[in-house]
């Protein structure tokens, strides 16, 4: 009578690729406020991969560490850039797993904002959907399956399906980062992908997390540009979103259970205050509950193998 199955082919892996890390120790590096996370070099990350693919994980989520940043985050769109190279190894070594690609520029400025900014130091949206563009049709040049842009700037899918197009990458699909909220949990994330603002917040495009009818006209939106799947994030505090973008949308859900919301996990299971697998299983099952068809989670890889067994 159960009503809601969890597997690992409902989950997602992210993955840091790091143009430092191939100087590291097993071209890995340890990232502070993510136990048991790394940074990876080219050859860790398809190391990596072809075990998350053994387990059945449905796909990888990439997201790139480039060794040097410039204030329009020239890095993002460059055919040889860390995570343009890391999806044509993956794609060669693993043909069958789905590759999708992080599509932002706050890895890549070295100001930590997701756009370029005008004079006055605000972000300027519509110059930087031009260089989403040129950002995610590298990307499907490499060879990735699915680009996800979670820069949240208005007008992002539509332009970014449009330059897919012309590059010749109709078959490229779009899962949008739809309802992602200014969230105090991607602090652990900023760490590991160097990409803290250096200055302000994100509050001018992310979505206020009182606001839950906003963010379902913004997954509306992406629906109308052209997006093929739309994701919540964070996850744990907004099970009503996942459930209302869904029944809006028609469309394949992703919940992002994000890495504050991992980092919290793993120091209450270090402290010995709650048990890992069981708290881990019951959160993607909570997740896959309220209408998620697929969790990325940083927990993937440890939920395979928990289920497993
Ligand atoms: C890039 C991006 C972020 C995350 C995913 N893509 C950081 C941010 O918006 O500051 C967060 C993921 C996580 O916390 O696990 N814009």
């Amino acid at each position: 009578m159960r009503e809601t199955e969890l597997s690992a082919g409902r989950l997602v892996a992210p993955m840091f690729v790091s143009e430092a890390a191939a100087s590291a120790p097993q071209g890995r590096e340890a990232i502070s406020t993510m136990p048991s996370v790394q940074r990876l070099s080219l050859t860790a990350v398809v190391e990596e991969a072809r075990s998350l693919a053994d387990l059945g994980v449905a796909a990888v989520m990439l997201f790139g560490v480039p060794g040097d940043k410039d204030a329009e985050g020239s890095g993002a769109w460059d055919d040889d850039g860390v995570v343009q190279l890391a999806v044509s190894a993956l794609k060669a070594a693993l043909p069958e797993l789905v590759v999708i690609t992080d599509v932002c520029l706050c890895e890549y400025t070295d100001h930590g904002h997701c756009g370029v900014l005008r004079a006055d130091g605000a972000v300027d949206n519509d110059a930087t959907l031009e260089l989403l563009g040129q950002v995610a049709a590298s990307h499907a040049r490499a060879g990735a399956d699915l680009v996800a842009p979670s820069d949240m700037m208005d007008g992002r899918v539509g332009t970014i399906r449009a330059e897919l197009d012309a590059d010749g990458h109709s078959d490229v699909g779009i899962l949008a980062y739809s309802a992602k909220f200014a969230s105090a949990f991607y602090g652990p994330f900023r760490e590991a992908a160097g990409s803290t603002p250096a200055f302000g917040d994100r509050r001018s495009y992310q979505l206020d997390p009182a606001n839950g009818r906003e963010a379902v006209r913004e997954a509306a939106l992406d629906v109308e540009e052209g997006a093929d799947m739309v994701m919540v994030k964070p996850a744990l505090a907004y099970g009503d979103l996942i459930a209302a973008v869904k029944h809006r949308t028609g469309l394949p859900v992703a919940a992002y259970n994000v890495s504050g919301e991992y980092a919290m996990v793993k120091a209450a299971a270090t402290a010995g205050y709650l048990d890992e697998r069981q708290a881990v299983l019951e959160i993607l099952t909570g997740l896959r509950r309220a209408g998620a068809d697929i969790v990325i989670s940083y927990h993937a890889a440890d939920a395979a193998r928990w289920l497993a067994t």
